[in-house]
C-alpha cells in the first residue's frame, strides 16, 4: 500500500513538473512575488497598464469603477488618471464602463501577425511568474519585423512597448566544449532605458500584480470570507450543542 502510494505521488509530482516545464515553454521563469493585497502596487500597476497596455489590450471582464473601488481609488481619481478610451460617440468614457479599447481585431492581426488578446484572465491562464518573465525577456533581434523578439515567447507579435523604461537587451549564447555541450544564453542590458533595472523590475511587478488581481478580483475577498466563515461555524457549533443538551435533558 505504501509503495502505491508512493508510486502516486511520484507520477503527480512528474505530471506537475512536465506541466510547469510545458507553460514555460522550457525557459526558467522568475518568481514574480506580486502581492494583491499591496495596494499601492496594484494602483501603479494600473496606471502604468491603462498607459502602455490598454491600447492594444482590452479588459472586457472588468469595469473602471470596480477597479476603482478594489484598488481604493475615488471616481474622479479614476477618471483622471485611469479613463483614455472614448465610446462610439467619441465621449471619455464613464466609471461604470467596461475596460474594452478601439482596437480591431482584424486590423490588428495584420500589423502584429496576431491580434493582441484581451487580458482579463491572462493572470489565471499564463500564471504570474509568466508574465512577469515575459516582459522582462524582449531583446533585440532585427530579423523580427519590430525588431524585437522575446526568449520567453519566442517570436511574439508583440512589440517591447516597455523600451523607453527598461532600454534594450541582447542575447549572448556561449556553447561549452564537447559534442553534447548544451547552449547557455543570457540577456544582457546593452542600453539603458529611464529606470534602472531594480525599478524596472519593481514596475513589471506591479503591472503583473494588476493583471493578477484582475484575472480573479474576488480572491481580495476571499480570505476574509474566509475567517467570517470559520467564526459562523464555531458559534454555531455551540449553539447546536447547547440545543442538543437541551432536547436530550429529558431523555436520560
Ligand atoms: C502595440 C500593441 C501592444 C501593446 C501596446 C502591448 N501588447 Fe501585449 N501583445 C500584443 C500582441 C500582438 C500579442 C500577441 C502575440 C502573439 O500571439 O504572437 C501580445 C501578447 C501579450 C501577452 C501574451 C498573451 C497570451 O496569453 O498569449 C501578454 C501577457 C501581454 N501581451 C502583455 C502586455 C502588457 C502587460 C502590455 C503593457 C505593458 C502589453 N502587452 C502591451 C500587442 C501589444
Amino acid at each position: 500500500m505504501k509503495k502505491f502510494i508512493v508510486s502516486i505521488m511520484f507520477a503527480l509530482s512528474a505530471s506537475l513538473m512536465t506541466t510547469t516545464a510545458m507553460a514555460s515553454g522550457g525557459v526558467e521563469l522568475e518568481d514574480a512575488k506580486v502581492d494583491i493585497h499591496n495596494q499601492p502596487s496594484l494602483q501603479r500597476g494600473a496606471k502604468y497598464y491603462v498607459n502602455y497596455c490598454m491600447g492594444c489590450h482590452s479588459l472586457n471582464f472588468s469595469r473602471y469603477n470596480r477597479v476603482a473601488a478594489d484598488l481604493g481609488l475615488t471616481e474622479e481619481q479614476v477618471a483622471k488618471n485611469l479613463i483614455f478610451t472614448r465610446d462610439a460617440d467619441g465621449e471619455l468614457e464613464k466609471p461604470g464602463a467596461l475596460m474594452k479599447n478601439g482596437m480591431s481585431q482584424k486590423q490588428s492581426a495584420e500589423w502584429f501577425g496576431a491580434p493582441p488578446p484581451d487580458l482579463s484572465l491572462v493572470g489565471r491562464s499564463r500564471g504570474s511568474d509568466w508574465i512577469y518573465s515575459y516582459l522582462k525577456a524582449f531583446y533585440v533581434d532585427p530579423t523580427r519585423p519590430l525588431g524585437a523578439n522575446n526568449t520567453v515567447f519566442p517570436n511574439a507579435g508583440m512589440p517591447h512597448v516597455l523600451w523607453e523604461l527598461q532600454g534594450w537587451q541582447e542575447k549572448h549564447c556561449t556553447k561549452g566544449e564537447g559534442e553534447h555541450a548544451v547552449e547557455h544564453c543570457e540577456l544582457k542590458l546593452t542600453k539603458a532605458g529611464s529606470m534602472t533595472p531594480v525599478e524596472y523590475d519593481q514596475t513589471v511587478r506591479d503591472i503583473t500584480n494588476f493583471l493578477t488581481y484582475v484575472g480573479e478580483p474576488a480572491n481580495l475577498h476571499r480570505s476574509t470570507y474566509g475567517i467570517f466563515t470559520l467564526l459562523f461555524l464555531v458559534l454555531f457549533a455551540v449553539v447546536a450543542y447547547l440545543l442538543k443538551k437541551e432536547y436530550w435533558k429529558d431523555v436520560h
